[in-house]
């Protein structure tokens, strides 16, 4: 993979596919502005990443909060002069039925998951337009793909994140810019045996990254508005057979 002196801002940057994607970025020498609001694990995160000569800063990022998206967003434009990637990782899952969801969670969830990328996509992706240059990476789910049972307005805000992805991949395809989400299913910490896969497995957040780092380098620029599985298989289709 090529990146050409890149910089990137990764958010959810503490958390498990965040952490791997910021260690590949840094191994090809990509400057980093990790966000998120567990500033003791992103600084210590940060820290360790230093450790090993990476450009890395750390920023604090509450994506719920659009005051707090715009002033951290124009934090790091000050300091880094050109964003040429910007990775919208943050998400959480709570679990609640449709019926069972209130009106408040419900907003909440989509706004987390689903307004929190709009809004970053947009201060970021205006200065990418300007600059002629961008990859923009947004952290879909199979929950967007195929819905997930008591996730209900994860799974629509996550649905709505792959409709931003390739909405946005047309409006800025003549600006340089691409625009590609990531699907991941059955993440862990560890790759461990489950029967949900086709692959018999879970999948890792290194995993993840990879194919976060592959739809973020210079030379990937042909690829723009995918929707690209990390599930090990999972949205396949039911396990009808043993092979
Ligand atoms: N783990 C999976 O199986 C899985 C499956 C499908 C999709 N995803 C998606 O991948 C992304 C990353 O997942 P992960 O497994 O690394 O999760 P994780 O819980 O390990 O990390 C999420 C990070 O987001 C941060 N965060 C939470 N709320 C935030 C907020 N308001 N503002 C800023 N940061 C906030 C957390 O502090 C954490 O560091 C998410 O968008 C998630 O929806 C994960």
């Amino acid at each position: 993979m090529i990146f050409d002196h890149r910089t990137a801002v990764v958010t959810g940057a503490a958390g498990r596919i965040g952490q791997g994607t910021a260690r590949k970025f840094a191994q090809y020498g990509v400057k980093l502005y990790l966000a998120d609001i567990d500033m003791e694990r992103l600084d210590a995160f940060a820290a360790e990443l230093r450790s090993t000569g990476a450009d890395v800063h750390s920023v604090f990022m509450d994506v719920c909060d659009l005051t707090s998206i715009t002033t951290a967003a124009e934090t790091i434009l000050q300091d880094a002069a050109r964003v040429d990637i910007l990775v919208n990782n943050a998400g959480v899952w709570p679990r609640a039925t449709a019926l069972e969801s209130s009106d408040d969670a419900w907003q909440k969830t989509i706004n987390l998951n689903l307004n929190s990328v709009f809004r970053l996509s947009k201060i970021f992706g205006q200065k990418m337009k300007e600059q002629n240059y961008g990859r923009i990476v947004n952290l879909g789910s199979i929950a967007g793909e195929a819905g997930l049972p008591e996730m209900c307005a994860y799974s629509v805000a996550k649905a709505g994140v792959i409709m931003l992805t390739k909405t946005m991949a047309m409006e800025l395809a003549k600006c340089g810019v691409t625009v590609n989400c990531v699907s991941p299913g059955m993440i862990s910490d560890t790759a461990s045996p489950t029967p949900g896969t086709w692959l018999g497995r879970s999948g890792t957040g290194d995993e993840v990254a990879n194919a976060i780092v592959f739809l973020a380098a210079d030379n990937t620029g042909y690829i723009t508005g995918t929707d690209l599985p990390v599930d090990g298989g999972r949205t396949l289709g039911p396990r009808t057979t043993t092979l």
